[in-house]
């Protein structure tokens, strides 16, 4: 990867979930390759490139630079969401953190209650964690996909807030959208969740019941 000219397939499966024409801000930009990629495709007219630190911040300024784009992709020193304002952006990419510390990004945001704006995520650990603290807030997953970079498996996820605060099965917040019965990636992705449950579960047996239904949703009944 250099400069945002390409983008590995977990920063891609961000990208395209990003919707043609709006605005992006990327929290926790550090290199700032997602809003270069986005905007000199044309896909974003312009984007915010954000960071709680400083040195990612001047790399990203500086791919921004490389790439002619300053006059498109302007940088922030943000903690979270805190400096951007609601009227800012559309699409807000938070990609290559924890799944609590992205669940306290957009909880902190006085702006994640408006149901046009997407929130894209793609969570590094704990997904399950981030997935029920949406649920519980009232966010809904449009779309949720599955790639592997690097030897790994990652997910994203594209949702919106609805104020939806239904019920929703445990399992779900391990599988959310995916299919793992008709797609190997998202299979891939559930298997690891099994993995870890099997793992827990020789500490309490309940981690061995949610592993054996999200067995079950991936047609592993053996
Ligand atoms: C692992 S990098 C991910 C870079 C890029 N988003 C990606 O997925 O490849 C995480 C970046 O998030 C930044 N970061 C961590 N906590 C943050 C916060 N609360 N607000 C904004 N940025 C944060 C770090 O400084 C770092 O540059």
């Amino acid at each position: 990867m250099s400069g945002g000219n390409h983008l590995d397939s977990r920063l891609k499966l961000c990208a395209d979930f990003v919707r043609h024409g709006k605005r992006l801000a990327d929290i926790g930009t550090d290199h700032a390759y997602l809003p270069v990629w986005l905007c000199r495709s044309g896909i974003c007219p312009s984007a915010i490139a954000a960071d709680i630190n400083p040195a990612p911040l001047e790399s990203g300024r500086q791919t921004i630079a490389a790439a002619n784009l300053s006059d498109r992709i302007e940088t922030r020193l943000s903690d979270g969401l805190r400096e951007i304002g609601g009227e800012e952006a559309d699409d807000i990419v938070i990609a290559g953190m924890g799944g609590d510390l992205i669940a306290k990004i957009i909880g902190e945001w006085r702006f994640s209650r408006d149901g046009e704006k997407h929130f894209i995520l793609q969570p590094m650990t704990r997904s399950e964690r981030l997935i029920r603290r949406l649920c519980e807030n009232g966010f809904d997953i449009d779309r949720q996909d599955c790639c592997v970079a690097g030897g790994k498996c990652y997910t994203v996820l594209s949702v919106t807030y609805t104020g939806n605060t239904a019920a929703r099965e445990e399992s779900y917040f391990y599988t959310g959208r995916l299919t793992p019965k008709e797609n190997a990636t998202h299979l891939r992705f559930v298997r690891g969740h099994i993995d870890r449950l099997n793992k827990m579960a020789r500490g309490e047996a309940r981690f061995a019941a949610l592993a054996r239904q999200l067995e079950e949703f991936c047609g592993d009944n053996s």
